[in-house]
């Protein structure tokens, strides 16, 4: 028996800190039960390496996660249904089409919101910058008018509240379902234009997809492009947002990167392992299974704590510093399914975005820095997280030099 109480993840105190409760959970609560949750819990970096890999551990948890706001998505699919969709969707997020069709796209939105602030000498990075960019590069690849990106960004807080909705708010459960009816109605009529006309944006692209004689419905299209918004958006932001953290909490490393930025991808990897942006994701056993010196009951949900098995003793050394020369990260595989820290999840829901995301800080992070040479904090300002299921800075005010 353990003396300690089990920490509780729909606590104020967890939300202030969540690490030291994940130290606790993974030395005496390996797997735990939530009550208010009705979930169970794991937090070693084996176990949920488990849960992602072996197909027992299914997503249908997504049934009653996501469809209700997005519809059936590739998330909840399995199997042959799952590797068709996919293989319909990923093309897009990779090789030629990522570096011809989408890379200027990035670099486009990203001076625009550089351009916004480059001569100002102040910036508070999150609502200026991470928030608005991948959820404005996501409209623009889909080929959206520019006016309408404002809807977009709006669609895109209450799809995220819904899902990060863990003590059920009704009024934030409304939210969501009514964005869901708001985007049917505004997406579901371009569809039928690029059906009719198709261009180069990612909308068209999606309309004509096709592999062994299988294409998409305009539900699936509309799905996707919903999921989008949650699974593309608040991730890169929570991302973009943490690495500047990270690395102005540690202005080494920062002058680092500065001088080299080829060691951009490191820092990325090292913030998605340190503070990554989803801290949680689920799974529904199909049969019992032993897992954490327990069993997880078929039919059951189990929360995957991401990030505290990212934070495991057992897999990484001196796990809560950021170091991004640490030397049990591999930069190189960090971005694919081969990588081993879990933010982008691992097997066969392996992040479909997760090139895309890189290629999006990358370009970011290097505007951003050449506008501000000699970017710092706020004088005073100490950065803090927020959030449970997804996880990043509140604010991140800084100063700079503007450049002639
Ligand atoms: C740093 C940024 C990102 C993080 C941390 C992240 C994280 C994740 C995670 C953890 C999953 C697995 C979910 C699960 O297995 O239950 C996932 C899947 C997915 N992500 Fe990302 N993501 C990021 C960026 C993106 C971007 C930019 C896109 C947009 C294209 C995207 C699209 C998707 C899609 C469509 C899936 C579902 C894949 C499938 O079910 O096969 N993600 N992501």
């Amino acid at each position: 028996m353990t003396a300690t109480p089990a920490p509780d993840i729909l606590s104020p105190e967890f939300a202030a800190d969540p690490y030291s409760s994940y130290r606790a959970m993974r030395d005496d609560f390996p797997l735990l039960w939530h009550e208010g949750m009705q979930s169970w819990i794991i937090s070693r970096y084996e176990d949920l390496e488990r849960a992602f890999k072996e197909p027992v551990f299914t997503t249908d948890n997504y049934d009653w996660q996501l469809e209700p706001v997005h519809g059936r998505t590739i998330l909840q699919m399995s199997g042959r249904e799952h590797s068709v969709r996919r293989a319909l969707v990923a093309p897009a997020f990779r090789g030629n089409s990522l570096q011809d069709t989408f890379m200027p796209v990035i670099e486009r939105n990203a001076r625009l919101l550089v351009d916004g602030f480059r001569s100002r000498g102040t910036v508070d990075l999150v609502p200026e910058f991470a928030r608005r960019f991948p959820v404005t590069v996501i409209a623009d690849m889909l080929g959206l008018a520019p006016a309408d990106h404002e809807k977009f960004e709006h669609w895109y807080t209450t799809v995220i509240a819904f899902l990060g909705n863990l003590s059920q708010d009704p009024e934030v459960a409304a939210a969501g379902l009514r964005t869901r009816d708001e985007f049917a109605a505004y997406l579901l009529p371009l569809i039928a234009q690029r059906r009719e006309n198709p261009g180069t944006d990612l909308l068209s692209t999606l309309c004509v997809a096709e592999i062994d004689g299988t294409r998409m419905s305009d539900e699936d299209i509309k799905a996707f492009c919903s999921l989008l918004l949650a699974a593309g958006g608040e991730t890169t932001d929570k991302a973009i947002a943490s690495l500047f953290k990270n690395l102005l909490e540690h202005p080494e490393q920062l002058a680092a990167v500065r001088e080299d930025r080829s060691l951009l991808p490191r820092a990325f990897a090292e913030t998605l392992r340190f503070s990554p942006p989803v801290h949680m994701i689920m799974r529904q056993p199909a049969e019992d299974v032993e897992l954490g010196g327990g069993v997880v009951p078929a039919g059951s949900t189990l929360t995957c704590l991401i990030g505290a098995a990212n934070r495991d003793e057992r897999r990484y050394a001196n796990p809560d510093a950021f170091d991004l020369f640490r030397e049990d990260l591999t930069a190189k595989t960090a971005f694919s399914a081969a990588a081993d820290h879990l933010s982008f999840a691992l097997g066969r829901h392996f992040c479909v975005g997760a090139l895309l995301a890189v290629a999006e800080v990358e370009v970011g992070a290097n505007q951003l820095l050449d506008a501000m040479p000699d970017l710092a904090l706020a004088e005073g300002f100490r950065p803090s997280e927020q959030g449970v299921f997804t996880r990043g800075p509140a604010a991140l005010p800084v100063t700079f030099t503007p450049v002639a």
